[in-house]
């Protein structure tokens, strides 16, 4: 973990600060019951009206391939270097050991609609932080094919629903270094009289 801006911050501050997005993960597995403990703890996120608008597929093991296959499948079906890379990647998702997909239902009305994907936001957010504090790493990835009718239906996801995010999760094999954030007071209109 990175210890930028660290000095003098409480383990919350510390959490919120060091958490990196993961791309290079240990092969070590994650215990699923793990993983459904700080999804337990992820849902005490804010949402209003307690829609609870979330349902998760979690991929693990031999039962990755559905999520690898949907990818595959949702990529133009060409020969040579595309189909290369469309491999290169399957393969890169097959290596890592856990695959979350965050789906929320797509209410009509706009107010909800923001509130409930708000309220997935923060629920995500909360299963991040919770899982870097005990050492599990993730990143958070909101790719193309996720919009993919293809991809869709081959992981079971159904009209009027969203897939908020693909979480790809295990053990950080490299912690990237942290880019650097605007200061806040360039930002801030502070309002007074
Ligand atoms: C809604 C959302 C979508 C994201 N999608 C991607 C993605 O598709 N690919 C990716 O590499 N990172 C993705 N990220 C991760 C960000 O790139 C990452 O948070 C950012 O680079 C800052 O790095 P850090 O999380 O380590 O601080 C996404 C993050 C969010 C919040």
């Amino acid at each position: 973990m990175t210890n930028i801006q660290q000095e003098g911050r409480n383990a919350v501050e510390q959490n919120i600060i060091s958490r990196r997005s993961i791309k290079k993960f240990k092969k070590d597995p994650v215990e699923t019951e793990e993983l459904i403990e700080l999804l337990n703890v992820a849902k005490w996120a804010p949402n209003h009206k307690l829609t609870e608008p979330w349902r998760f597929k979690l991929y693990v093991d031999g039962g990755k391939e559905e999520f690898v296959q949907a990818y595959i499948d949702s990529q133009p079906k060409v020969e040579g270097e595309v189909a290369e890379k469309v491999e290169k990647k399957a393969q890169y998702f097959r290596d890592i050991p856990v695959h979350l997909v965050v789906i929320m239902p797509e209410d009509p009305r706009q107010r909800r609609w923001d509130e409930d994907y708000g309220a997935v936001s923060t629920f995500i957010q909360n299963f991040q932080l919770a899982a870097w504090e005990r050492g599990i790493g993730m990143i958070w990835r909101s790719n193309d094919w996720v919009y993919d009718p293809v991809f869709r239906e081959g992981i079971g996801v159904q009209q009027g629903e969203k897939v908020v995010a693909t979480l790809m999760i295990g053990y950080a094999e490299h912690v990237p270094a942290a880019r650097p954030r605007t200061d806040i007071r360039e930002l801030l209109t502070i309002i007074d009289e």
